[in-house]
C-alpha cells in the first residue's frame, strides 16, 4: 500500500435536452403525477432522442466538459472506465467510443457493469489504479440511456428511469483527502427480481423475444424496494461506524437516486437531516450509473475542501455499497 490517495479533482454531467414530464407520462400509461410524485419523488426525466444516439453521447459530453473545466489534455488520460448498463453495443466497450471521441489516444478503456451501483464500483476500481502509483489520470464515467431498455407500456417501470450521466477525474494526492474507505457488496440471488430477460447470450434476440417484450427492464418493484432500503442504509451506516463518523461529521449524503423514500430511510439511519442530502431525482429520475456523478455535478459549487461525503448505492444484481469521500477542492 502506498501513501497515495485517489482524489476527485473535477466533475461534469450531461443530460439530454428532451424532458419527459409526469404530465406527458399520464398520456402514455395509466398513471398520475400525484402517484408518481408520492411513490418516488420524480417529476420529470430527460430522454435521449434521435437515431444512432447511444450512451456514448452522454459520456462524450460529460468527459469533454470535464477535460475543459479541469484544464486536462485528453492525451494525458491513462484510463477511462465507463459504468453503464446500456452500452452502445455489446462490444466494443462504450468507454472506447468515448475515448476515441475525446481524443484520449494514450488511454486504455473499458466498461464496467453493476447496474445502479455501477458508478461506485467503477470509482473504487479506478481509485486502485491511482493508489498503486502506476497511473495519474483516471476518468470514471457513469452514464445510461435507460430509455433504450424501458417498456413505455409498463407503468411500473417507465415512470422511474431517465437518461443521463457524468464523469469525474481521479488524480493522486495527499492521504488527507479523497477516497478514505469503502465497502462493496453483491448478491447474485437477487437477479430474479431485477433483470432483462433477453438479448444476452442465454437468450439472444429473436422474433419471439421481441414479441414477448423481453428486451426491457423486468422489475419486481416491492421486492427490490425492500432489499434497497435495508442494504443501502446498512452500507452507509457500516462505513460511518467503522470510521467513527456520526451524522454531525457528514457534510452530505450522496445517495443513488432510485426512490425518494429509499433516500429518506438512508438519511434517517445515518442521522443526517434532509439539508445534508443531495437530491435531484425530481429532475432526472433514476439514471442508473448516472445518478451519483449527476449529484456531485449539481452540488459541486456547494462543496468545500475537507467535506465528508458518504456515497451510497443499491442496484440490480443485487449490488450495493458505500464510500466515505473527503472532498478535495473548493469551488473554482
Ligand atoms: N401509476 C399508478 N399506479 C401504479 C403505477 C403507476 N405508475 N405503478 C404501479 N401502480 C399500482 C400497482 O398496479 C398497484 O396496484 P394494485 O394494488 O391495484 O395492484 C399499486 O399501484 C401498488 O403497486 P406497488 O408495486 O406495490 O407500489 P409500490 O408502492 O411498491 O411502488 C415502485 C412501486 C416501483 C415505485 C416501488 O416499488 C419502488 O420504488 N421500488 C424500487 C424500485 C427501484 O428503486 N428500482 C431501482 C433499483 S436501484
Amino acid at each position: 500500500m502506498t501513501n497515495i490517495r485517489a482524489q476527485i479533482t473535477g466533475v461534469h454531467g450531461y443530460v439530454p435536452d428532451y424532458v419527459l414530464t409526469n404530465k406527458e407520462l399520464e398520456t402514455i400509461v395509466d398513471t398520475t403525477d400525484e402517484w408518481i410524485t408520492s411513490r418516488t419523488g420524480i417529476k420529470q426525466r430527460h430522454i435521449l432522442k434521435g437515431e444512432n444516439q447511444g450512451t456514448s453521447v452522454i459520456g462524450i459530453e460529460a468527459v469533454k466538459g470535464l477535460l475543459e473545466k479541469t484544464n486536462t489534455n485528453a492525451e494525458d488520460i491513462d484510463l477511462i472506465i465507463c459504468a453503464t448498463t446500456t452500452p452502445d453495443m455489446t462490444f466494443p466497450a462504450t468507454a472506447n467510443l468515448i475515448g476515441d471521441a475525446v481524443g484520449a489516444k494514450n488511454a486504455f478503456n473499458y466498461d464496467l457493469q453493476a447496474a445502479c451501483s455501477g458508478f461506485i464500483y467503477a470509482l473504487i476500481t479506478g481509485s486502485q489504479f491511482i493508489e498503486t502509483g502506476k497511473y495519474k489520470k483516471v476518468v470514471v464515467v457513469g452514464a445510461d440511456k435507460m430509455s433504450s431498455i424501458i417498456d413505455y407500456t409498463d407503468r411500473t417501470t417507465c415512470i422511474i428511469f431517465g437518461d443521463g450521466g457524468g464523469a469525474v477525474l481521479l488524480e493522486p494526492g495527499s492521504p488527507d483527502f479523497g477516497i478514505m474507505d469503502s465497502m462493496l457488496k453483491s448478491d447474485g440471488s437477487g437477479a430474479q427480481h431485477l433483470h432483462m430477460k433477453a438479448g444476452g447470450s442465454r437468450k439472444p434476440a429473436s422474433l419471439e423475444t421481441i414479441q414477448n417484450r423481453e428486451h426491457f427492464v423486468y422489475q419486481e418493484g416491492s421486492a427490490v424496494f425492500k432489499f434497497a432500503v435495508t442494504n443501502m442504509a446498512d452500507a452507509a451506516a457500516e462505513v460511518m461506524q467503522r470510521n467513527n463518523l456520526t451524522g454531525d461529521d457528514i457534510a452530505y449524503l450522496v445517495p443513488h437516486q432510485a426512490n425518494k423514500r429509499i433516500i429518506d430511510a438512508t438519511a434517517r439511519r445515518m442521522d443526517v437531516g434532509e439539508e445534508k442530502v443531495m437530491l435531484n431525482i425530481h429532475k432526472y429520475g433514476n439514471t442508473t450509473s448516472g445518478t451519483i456523478p449527476l449529484c456531485l455535478w449539481d452540488y459541486e459549487s456547494q462543496l468545500r475542501k475537507g467535506d465528508n461525503l458518504i456515497i451510497a448505492a443499491f442496484g440490480g444484481g443485487f449490488t450495493w455499497g458505500s464510500i466515505w469521500l473527503k472532498w478535495a477542492y473548493d469551488p473554482k
